[in-house]
């Protein structure tokens, strides 16, 4: 895939979308409660979305069939909403949504407690977080990839945490998924240097477990194979030869 580098027009409209996909992320995270189902949470992203003039950039990705990826405890990623899956008090769930804005795309996720959760697996939440703050350090003109990836391994893997390999983060602009590829673990080779104007998603997904996972029958949801849970935590960001813009906060 093409890495892009966006004019100061595409800078603007990428703040826009992501702006908006920030703000569909607030009115979720008010949702999260124990008895809710993961269906009511796409349904009404969906709603705010389409409500805003833009187009849910998921639904119809490669057959996905919803607005919103709600993965949830030892789901890592790509959860399909269902009206049937209700949360419940310490649950987990990562919610991972985007949006196109005037051709321009957006992509952001968060894992959120529901009700009162474990301390090891607040922790866990805390430091997939926080390793996207230390990865992104790096995150400058000038910089190689590989200096993202290698941060992120390292203050992950202090806590013995799995970091997920089969899943990257990616460039993103008028297309969901553009270059560079940003993994999360630790990486030889240097990757492609970064540039002022390149639009980044940057999305570590950490298991309490092992880093392996595995594909559900409906191809889609992503699980761990020992089952351990996982948490997610992704931004859109713009490079500049100082400190990045995060675009998608709220
Ligand atoms: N947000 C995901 C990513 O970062 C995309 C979800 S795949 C989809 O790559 F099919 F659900 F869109
Ligand atoms: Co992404």
């Amino acid at each position: 895939m093409a890495i892009t580098i966006k004019s100061a027009r595409e800078i603007e409209l990428m703040r826009e979308s992501n702006k908006r996909i920030a703000e569909v992320h607030k009115a979720m995270e008010e949702m999260i409660k124990p008895g809710i189902t993961t269906w009511e949470i796409d349904a009404f992203a969906e709603k705010i979305i389409r409500g805003m003039g833009c187009i849910p950039n998921f639904k119809n990705y490669h057959g996905y069939p919803a607005s919103v990826c709600c993965s949830v405890n030892d789901e890592v990623v790509h959860g399909i909403p269902k009206k049937e899956r209700v949360l419940q008090e310490g649950d987990i769930i990562s919610l991972d949504a985007g949006l196109i804005y005037k051709g321009y795309h957006s992509d952001a996720a968060r894992t959120h407690a529901v009700g009162k959760v474990a301390p090891e697996v607040l922790k866990l939440m805390e430091v997939t977080k926080q390793s996207f703050f230390e990865g992104i350090k790096y995150a400058m003109a000038g910089h190689h990839v590989y200096e993202i990836s290698n941060a992120i391994d390292a203050y992950v893997s202090q806590f013995g945490y799995g970091i997920v390999y089969d899943l990257t983060g990616h460039g993103i602009g008028r297309e969901l998924h553009e270059g560079p590829e940003i993994p999360n673990f630790k990486q030889r080779s240097k990757g492609p240097k970064l540039r002022t104007g390149m639009t980044l998603a940057i999305e570590p997904m950490i298991t309490m477990g092992r880093p392996d996972v595995e594909w559900l029958d409906d191809d889609w949801t992503v699980v761990t194979e020992d089952g351990s849970w996982a948490a997610h935590y992704e931004n859109t960001i713009l490079i500049t030869d100082g400190e990045p813009e995060i675009l998608t906060l709220y």
